[in-house]
């Protein structure tokens, strides 16, 4: 037997297939772009999803025909948060809206002070998250509202097309804001406060249990001999959680991609909304895990290299492989405003300290310590709420500069583990949901940790140096946050 985990990511889709001992058959990718129409909104089709999906197992199909005739799960893992609006006809009504969108931050900030939100939700409403998005498409697109019969988030929309029902996991419905988080279920106060019905709501499955099965015509075109359990799925980070083995206390990983995440897996429901931190279902279940998201992560690095016209390998290695003492540079990273521990969305990225004798060099190595800078509120937000490790995984793009490592390990204090080249993302968690989906198999039994290849551990020498850097950057946000704002800025 055989199981595809699909990743739907932000610039593209991974299938990933697997066999029954969790060996990587094949893999492949197609990209999409984002729209962004007006500053602050992102937003993508959900037809370029389920044809990036659609070409993806073709291709499987064409390259592994034998394992993909053995297929029996599929599970799917989607970028968080996103509004895809539905009429009753099951027919996509405007564009996704997605995670890194910023245009409901008034609506957000409503939600959040409104009574009990906060309490039943176990989290700060945040600009990016489903609800806001409905309160503002409520007031400025009255018309698609009125038609909306049904809510889907993006993994739910692929679940939804691979099996013709509206079914979400409690992972990604946690990201809502209409969830009762500890209580698993969708919350008729949070639904009416954001002036949505149950009824306009996805049935809710853990991200390890069946969905449904995959539609026969689906099954025919990618020559699948039986039939296909489909995963409840699985948000991104949870799914990333399940890929590298991350269930329990203690296990937690760093994800430097183009947003930036430290995961802490938590055995109970510890919700600590005023440190900024998301709580969210896990997606197996009765866990949850907790988590500090930086919006803008090895985006900050493709920002200066855009800026540069060198690439971000280049820009990294021209810093050598030795780490140096902190720059005098100090650089905020929040180009897109931020959620931990700042929930800014108006805030923007700067460089304080600049001088005549300031070099890209100086540039790049700012950048990096920024983004270091900016895990470390991550780090001291989990820890105040009892979450320790002994060490991190680190995974996502960024992880390929060691050095970028070495600054994390140092300022954070804490070792770093590396695992081996191989799968351990999304879409190996989203495959281990299927996995666990179509046998009836424990998470715990499937979801082990990879082999590791590496630790890197913080440098003795320059904790010093980093802690007081590390003083002078938490400084720079209130100062920059103080700064008049100009109405024709953005
Ligand atoms: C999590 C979040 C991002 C997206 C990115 O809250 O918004 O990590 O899931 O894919």
């Amino acid at each position: 037997m055989t199981y595809v985990g699909i990743d739907l990511g932000t610039s593209g889709l991974r299938a990933l297939l697997i066999g029954q001992d969790g060996t990587v058959i094949g893999a492949t990718e197609r990209h999409y772009s984002v729209s962004n129409p007006f500053p602050g909104w992102s937003e993508q089709d959900p037809s370029h999803w389920t044809y990036a999906l659609d070409h993806a197992m073709r291709d499987l199909a064409t390259k592994h025909g034998d394992a993909m005739a053995q297929l029996r799960g599929i599970g799917v893992a989607g970028h968080m948060h996103g509004a895809t609006l539905l009429d009753k006809a099951g027919s996509v009504l405007r564009p996704c809206i997605l995670w890194n969108d910023t245009r409901s931050q008034l609506h957000a900030t409503q939600l959040d002070q409104t009574p009990r939100v906060r309490d039943l939700s176990g989290n700060i409403v945040f600009a990016g998250f489903t609800a806001p998005k409905l309160e503002w498409v409520r007031e400025h697109e009255p018309d698609v509202y009125a038609r909306i019969a049904t809510v889907l988030l993006p993994a739910a929309y692929l679940n939804y097309y691979l099996t013709g029902d509206y079914v979400a996991d409690m992972s990604d419905s946690a990201g809502t804001s209409w969830l009762d988080v500890g209580a698993r279920d969708w919350s008729d106060h949070l639904l009416d406060v954001g002036h949505m019905r149950r009824d306009q709501m996805p049935r809710l499955v853990e991200g390890s249990e069946p969905a449904g099965h995959l539609r026969d015509d689906l099954r025919h075109a990618w020559g699948i001999n039986g039939p296909v359990t489909i995963a409840g799925g699985a948000g991104d980070n949870a799914a990333a959680a399940c890929g590298i083995g991350a269930l329990n206390e203690g296990v937690g990983f760093v994800s430097l991609g183009t947003s930036g995440v430290l995961l802490a897996a938590r055995d109970g429901y510890r919700p600590a909304p005023q440190t900024a931190l998301h709580t969210f279902c896990h997606a197996v279940p009765g866990r949850w895990y907790q988590m500090g998201v930086m919006l803008s992560a090895t985006d900050c690095l493709n920002w200066l290299s855009t800026i540069a016209g060198k690439s971000p390998a280049e820009l990294t290695h021209a810093l050598g492989t030795t780490l140096r003492a902190p720059s005098h540079l100090r650089f905020l990273p929040y180009l897109s405003g931020e959620r931990t521990p700042h929930n800014d969305a108006d805030i923007r990225g700067a460089f304080v300290g600049l001088s005549t004798s300031t070099t890209l060099e100086d540039m790049t190595q700012a950048v990096l310590e920024g983004v270091a800078f900016g895990l470390r509120d991550s780090y001291e937000a989990l820890r105040k709420t009892g979450a320790t490790f002994d060490s991190l995984i680190a995974i996502g793009g960024g992880s390929a500069s060691r050095y970028w490592l070495e600054v994390i390990a140092t300022v954070l204090n804490v070792p770093l583990t590396l695992p081996a080249k191989g799968e351990f993302g999304a879409a190996l968690g989203a495959a281990r949901l299927a996995h666990c989906a179509a046998t009836g198999e424990q998470p715990e039994t499937i979801m082990t940790r990879p082999d590791m290849a590496d630790q890197i551990d913080p440098n003795p020498h320059l904790s010093d140096a980093f802690e007081n850097a590390y003083r002078t950057f938490r400084a720079a946000y209130p100062a920059v946050k103080s700064i008049p704002k100009d109405d024709a800025n953005n």
